[in-house]
């Protein structure tokens, strides 16, 4: 498939992960080197790190849905210094360009940690996790444009790198959101991340999460991620990473054709951790190129 411009960042490829789904330091671990040959993304995109360390929700954190999943994982992380003592010199050794996703609870935590790794040439690029509360206001910072634009505004300056903003779809106006982050600067917006939702323990009535709800993804919300890629399109001029519930490149082919430059993968790597590579595969076909790199996967198959 042909290369792809993201930001200035050239991708071999249109198809990277959903943050959070692939923990490529592990799959190096049971895969080894067959790993780093054959590896399924064009660029990887790390789990969220915040400033200090979260050990994540209490158990039980998932809920299988009849077409997906429901997690309150509660991005359970080492922080900033441990990830950058112990993460990011496994993950700089990926044969692909390294997109790290932050979220800071204040302005200033997002600044602190956009600050960090501005001056690491490992991380090409940083994707700002907006769906948590600013704890200064209370307001879902994703949520609000304003909220949005006043983040963006202070941390812009701070680095040249891509500034990519992970829209939340739990916004009344996500493409106003999305408006907001590109007038304040933003190279890039990446949606849907999970929609919230709650799960009832069979026998005694209460929410089955520890975390109460959860955020749902996979097939589920593939309808919703399209329809707010498209809104999102229509709205911005700056290049989206689109993901929501693809299994199948035919799904990443509806996400460009919705305006979407990149597609990412999320739930569905959970279930066959080479999905990404056969969904490239099959993307290329749908787009009407031929494309082997999905081929000879099998080693990676769990
Ligand atoms: C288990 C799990 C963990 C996730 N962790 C993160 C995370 O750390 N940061 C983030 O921005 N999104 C996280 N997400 C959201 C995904 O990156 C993605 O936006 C969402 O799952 C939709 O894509 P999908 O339907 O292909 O999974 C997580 C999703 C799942 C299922």
């Amino acid at each position: 498939m042909s290369p792809v411009d993201f930001c200035g960042i050239e991708l071999a490829h249109p198809v990277i992960n959903a943050s959070g789904t692939f923990d490529a330091i592990a799959a190096r671990r049971a895969f080894g080197d067959a790993l780093l040959a054959q590896f399924p993304f064009a660029a990887f995109v790390s789990k969220t790190v915040t400033i200090a360390p979260r050990q994540g929700n209490p158990p039980p954190r998932l809920w299988e849905l009849p077409a997906g999943l429901m997690n309150s994982i509660g991005l359970p992380n080492k922080g900033l210094e441990g990830y950058l003592a112990h993460d990011l010199p496994e993950l700089s050794r990926l044969p692909v360009p390294l997109i790290v996703n932050v979220m800071g609870f204040s302005r200033e935590e997002v600044a602190r940690l956009v600050t960090a790794f501005a001056r690491r040439d490992e991380v090409a690029a940083l994707e700002l996790n907006v769906s948590c509360p600013n704890v200064e206001t209370g307001l879902v910072m994703g949520a609000d444009p304003g909220e949005v634009a006043r983040l963006m505004s202070a941390v812009r300056p701070l680095t040249d790198k891509p500034l990519i903003v992970k829209l939340t779809p739990n916004a009344s106006d996500v493409a106003a959101v999305a408006v907001a982050a590109e007038r304040e600067g933003a190279s890039a917006v990446s949606l849907i991340n999970t929609i919230r939702g709650m799960a009832v323990h069979p026998r005694t009535g209460e929410p089955w999460l520890g975390g109460t709800t959860g955020g749902v993804s996979g097939p589920a919300v593939r309808a919703i991620a399209l329809a707010q890629v498209r809104s999102v399109a229509e709205a911005v001029d700056i290049p989206i990473v689109g993901m929501g519930g693809v299994t199948h490149g035919r799904h990443a082919h509806e996400l460009i054709g919705a305006g979407a430059t990149l597609v990412a993968v999320g739930t569905e790597s959970f279930r066959d951790p080479a999905a990404s590579a056969r969904i490239a595969s099959e993307l290329a076909l749908a787009s009407g190129e031929s494309h082997d790199s999905g081929r000879g996967l099998a080693g990676l198959q769990s």
